[in-house]
């Protein structure tokens, strides 16, 4: 206990500074708890605005993909240059060090494999492993179109709900049937669909025509999704399209660990956005990075 005797009258009250309120720096975020509000702030970084995330969760549905065959030895090197990482709970407690610094967005839907329908799945994580997995978000994803819509976006709207109580954010993310045109269109309907339902933020795909349209009409940040792999200048200028389209971050999974230099990509696009570097600029320092390993 501190002394009694020490106790000094307080002076320091500052009376001609009336204390500041800072706004919250996250696009539709302002109205969220602290907690919520701070989580989001792990995943999005203040300075910038936007989030580089890394996105391994590919085994939950499909087993060992290519490039994620050995996490620990491939993965690992990649998390100084990642701010957030999208993953299992089983992949996190089996590979990843409890003392990375990476903030952890967690996938709570599963329950279906690539040999069955895709869109059945449920929520296959309870909110106590979240919790105690110190997740800064869940992710779900939302199968709009597709056989199963309706149980994915409930799933979505009980994990927002339970997310909600306990100051946990919910990434919706907007899964693309074989058959579904991908337009914009489609995508402003199924982002603004898991927005309005309560959904913190959303993760998309970048799309040529019309994107900033798919960004403008949803009101809580939109992180572009990579798809599948294509060549770094591409994977590169796809990433600067969608930032400066109104994208707050990414969250890339095979255009990252499947490049020939996966350490050298993900610093080339951390620079694309987090310093709006262009994709030839980025593209040179992927090439001396790749060199100098
Ligand atoms: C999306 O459906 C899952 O979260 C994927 O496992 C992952 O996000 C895909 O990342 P990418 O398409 O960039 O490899």
């Amino acid at each position: 206990m501190a002394d009694m005797d020490e106790i000094k009258e307080a002076k320091l009250f500052y009376t001609d500074r009336p204390q500041e309120t800072e706004g919250f720096f996250i696009k539709g975020s302002n109205s969220l708890d602290w907690g919520i509000k701070n989580r989001l702030a792990r995943i999005f970084n203040p300075q910038s605005g936007r989030t580089v995330m890394l996105a391994i969760d590919h085994g939950y549905f499909q087993g060992p993909t290519t490039g994620l065959e050995r996490v620990d030895i491939n993965i690992l090197p990649l998390l100084p240059f990642a701010d957030t990482l999208m993953l299992t709970r089983g992949i996190l407690r089996s590979v990843i060090p409890p003392s990375t610094s990476n903030s952890i967005v967690l996938r709570v839907s599963g329950g279906a494999s690539i040999l069955k329908e895709l869109s059945n799945e449920d929520i296959a994580v309870d909110i106590e492993e979240s919790i105690r997995l110190n997740a800064c978000a869940m992710a779900v994803q939302v199968f709009i179109g597709g056989e199963y819509e309706k149980q994915s976006i409930i799933n979505m709207t009980r994990m927002v709900d339970i997310g909600n109580r306990y100051g946990i954010p919910t990434l919706a993310v907007t899964a693309v049937g074989k058959d579904m045109a991908r337009d914009a269109q489609y995508f402003r309907l199924a982002c603004r669909i898991c927005a309005e339902l309560g959904a913190h933020y959303i993760k998309t795909y970048y799309i040529e025509k019309n994107f900033e349209t798919v960004t403008a009409s949803c009101p809580v940040p939109i992180v572009m999704a990579g798809g599948k792999k294509i060549p770094e200048p591409e994977a590169l200028t796809m990433a600067y399209n969608a930032v400066q389209q109104g994208a707050y971050g990414v969250d890339i999974g095979r255009n990252i660990f499947q490049s020939e230099a996966p350490v050298a990509m993900i610093q080339a696009i951390r620079a694309v956005v987090h310093e709006n570097e262009t994709p030839a600029r980025a593209f040179d320092l992927y090439n001396t990075l790749k060199r100098e390993k």
